[in-house]
This record gives C-alpha cells, sequence and structure tokens, in this order.
C-alpha cells in the first residue's frame, strides 16, 4: 500500500507538469531537495541512494540546473525483497552492470519515449541539457526532470540543487550567491519540501550556510534531516558524535553521518558498491561510531529517507486532496463550458488524464485513512 501511495503521488506529478507546475499547480507534491555548500558533497550523496553513477559530479559548480530525480522501483527478475532503498548484492563488483541492462533504465521528460539503458548517457545527457539552457557556469532554475526506473531502489522523488557559492567563476553573474539561494529559496519554502541538508563533517556546522536557509523556512526542525558527509577527511581523534547527538545544532529528525567516493576514488574507478561495503566498514570498526553503526551510513540514510517520506505525504494527504477536488471541480466546470464538440483537443486529454489520476488517487487514498498507522522514524 505504501508504495502505491509513492507511485501515485509521482503519477500525479507527471499528470500535472504539463500544466505548468511550480506555483500554478493545484498540488504541492511531497519531494526530498537536497541543500549545501558547493562541493559539500550532494550530488554523491544522491548518487549513492540510487546506487548507481549517472550524475556530474566534482570540484567547481557542476550542478547548474535543478534535477529533479523520481525514483521508480519496478520490480523486475531480482525484486528488492529486504525493502531497503538500495540493494548493494545487485550492484555487480565491476561495476559493469550499466551496461545495456534492461532492468534498469532512465527517462527525461523534455526526450519523451526515450529510454537510457547506460548511465554514462544519463550523465552526458544531464550536462547536454545543462549546458543548452545555461552559459559557461552560468546556472538556470529550470528544472531537468529525470525518471530512473528500477527494481533496486524504492520509489521516491528527489532534487539537486546547485550549492550555496560565494565567488562569481568564469562568465556568472556578479550576483550568483543571491541568485543560487533564491533558487533554494524556492524549493525548500514549500511546506511538503523534506530538506536534506548535506554539511562536510570537516567543515564548521555552525557556519553552514545551508543549514541556515533551512532554518529560515523550517525553524521547528520538522522537515530537515542533517547529512554529515567527509567523516573519513576528519582530523585523526575527532568525530561527529556531539553533533549526532543533538549538542551542536540540534535538529528534530536527526544527522546521519555518510562516507562517498573521495576524486581519488572516481579517478581509480571505485565502485558505488565497493564504496558502501568500505563505508560500513569505516564505520563498524571505528572506535567512534562502532556502538551506533547500525545508525550510519548510506543505506541508513535511504531508509530513515523513505519512512520520513511516507509519513510526510500521510500527514499532509488530507490537504493534497481537498486541492486536488476543487482543482478537479474547477476543470471540469471550464470542460463544460466549452461543449462537446472540443472533446478530443489536447486540452481535455490532459484533463482526462488528471480525472483517472483522480479516481486512482482517491481510491487509494479512501484505503489509507482508513488505516493509517503511525512509522517508526
Ligand atoms: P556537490 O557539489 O555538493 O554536489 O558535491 P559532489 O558530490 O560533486 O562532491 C564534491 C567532491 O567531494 C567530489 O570530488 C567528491 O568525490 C568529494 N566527496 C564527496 N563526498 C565525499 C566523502 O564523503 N568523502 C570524500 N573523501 N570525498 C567526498
Ligand atoms: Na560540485
Ligand atoms: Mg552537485
Amino acid at each position: 500500500m505504501d508504495e502505491t501511495l509513492i507511485s501515485t503521488i509521482n503519477k500525479l506529478q507527471d499528470a500535472l507538469a504539463p500544466l505548468g507546475g511550480g506555483s500554478s499547480s493545484p498540488v504541492d507534491l511531497p519531494q526530498i531537495t537536497v541543500v549545501g555548500s558547493q562541493s559539500s558533497g550532494k550530488s554523491s550523496v544522491l548518487e549513492n541512494i540510487v546506487g548507481r553513477d549517472f550524475l556530474p559530479r566534482g570540484t567547481g559548480i557542476v550542478t547548474r540546473r535543478p534535477l529533479v530525480l523520481q525514483l521508480i522501483n519496478k520490480r523486475g527478475t531480482n525484486s528488492n525483497s529486504d525493502n531497503s532503498l538500495i540493494d548493494i548484492k545487485s550492484i555487480d563488483a565491476d561495476g559493469k552492470k550499466s551496461e545495456n541492462n534492461v532492468e534498469e533504465w532512465g527517462e527525461f521528460l523534455h526526450l519523451p519515449g526515450k529510454k537510457f539503458y547506460n548511465f554514462d548517457e544519463i550523465r552526458n545527457e544531464i550536462i547536454r541539457e545543462t549546458d543548452s539552457k545555461t552559459g559557461d557556469k552560468g546556472i538556470s532554475p529550470v528544472p531537468i526532470n529525470l525518471r530512473i526506473y528500477s527494481p533496486h531502489v524504492l520509489t521516491l522523488t528527489l532534487v539537486d540543487l546547485p550549492g550555496l557559492t560565494k565567488v562569481p567563476v568564469g562568465d556568472q553573474p556578479k550576483d550568483i550567491e543571491r541568485q543560487i539561494k533564491d533558487m533554494i529559496m524556492k524549493f525548500i519554502s514549500k511546506p511538503n519540501a523534506i530538506i536534506l541538508s548535506v554539511n562536510a563533517a570537516n567543515t564548521d556546522l555552525a557556519n553552514s550556510d545551508g543549514l541556515k536557509l533551512a532554518r529560515e523556512v523550517d525553524p521547528e526542525g520538522t522537515r530537515t534531516i542533517g547529512v554529515l558527509t567527509k567523516v573519513d577527511l576528519m582530523d585523526q581523534g575527532t568525530d561527529v558524535i556531539d553533533i549526532l547527538a543533538g549538542r551542536v545544532i540540534p535538529l528534530r529528525l536527526g544527522y546521519v553521518p555518510v562516507i562517498n567516493r573521495g576524486q581519488k576514488d572516481i579517478e581509480g574507478k571505485k565502485t558505488i558498491r565497493g564504496a558502501l561495503e568500505d563505508e560500513r566498514k569505516f564505520f563498524e570498526n571505528h572506535p567512534s561510531y562502532r556502538p551506533k553503526a547500525h545508525y550510519c551510513g548510506t543505506p541508513y540514510l535511504a531508509k530513515k529517507l523513505n519512512s520520513i517520506l511516507l509519513h510526510h505525504i500521510k500527514q499532509t494527504l488530507p490537504d493534497i486532496k481537498m486541492r486536488i477536488e476543487t482543482a478537479l471541480k474547477k476543470y471540469q466546470n471550464e470542460l463544460q463550458a466549452l461543449g462537446p464538440e472540443i472533446a478530443d483537443s489536447p486540452n481535455s486529454i490532459v484533463l482526462s488524464v488528471i480525472t483517472d489520476f483522480c479516481k486512482d488517487y482517491n481510491g487509494i487514498l479512501d484505503g489509507e485513512t482508513k488505516d493509517i498507522t503511525s512509522l517508526e522514524l
């Protein structure tokens, strides 16, 4: 039931996309938005959650347009049985699974019907599409929409955003800091946004611009989750235990420490599977983290995100339902006023798609509201 719920939310998101989305959309659907300084590891965290290499990543401002990433669980022959977001066993040790694997593919909204089975090509398309809408090192608030179908992910929507930066380079406008801030605020100020605040563990949390923005829009910290990257790069003898214990900047949903691949690992072609294994060993063997190793690392972060998302969707269901019904009524009235002769116009096709999804949605909703169980976070 939970899976159906999230996939219906995703269907609605697609159905509503032709209507313009954004502020004109009748519903603000829940999604997880990644926020943090440039090079704090945002794109790396997303890749680890997906379990695949497909994002442009590295030093400098690499992510220059928002990427709305819908992960869709598609049951295949090796379906994910333990219900974790990523299935480490499914990634081949040599990382070669990316080539011509018919079980997993990506599709861009701007290239309808084209399936990308090779994740290197997905990365190239993101870079090509970014460059086509931005100048040299410039940024644009127009999102790129990508769906990834796989039996090894849980259905979930994530948004990768450009990192907060202070100093313009290349052709970047002088006010780039404000432009990026505005873009981030547009995404995270929606009450339905879950904020994934990414901070490098080897920098001072008190100076985190991402966390400052998150606190502006979510002062109670009810929809902000902290991620501490680069734990492997901390000075010997230091750790993030004080942050995890809520003694530095407490967040109600807490922090999860993770280790992504460094630049050297990427150059040395370390696979994500290898990286996840190394991450697990690091936390299990480290004297500070060993007693709590179960609450550290990417697989735990992924599970936590999924349950936060479900909890959030369930809390906002009544409001979403009301908004859809209001919008539906409005469109149905408009449709009636237009008369029957244009029944096959593109507009009415969009409307009938929405009508179908709303029916679908209401069916699920009726089942859901009977049986809302409180989620363990
Ligand atoms: P973004 O700009 O926030 O999206 O950051 P990226 O994901 O592009 O990462 C920036 C750089 O930091 C890359 O060279 C990554 O390899 C490196 N990096 C990210 N996370 C970690 C980590 O946990 N440990 C180490 N050693 N390097 C990391
Ligand atoms: Na970067
Ligand atoms: Mg990035």
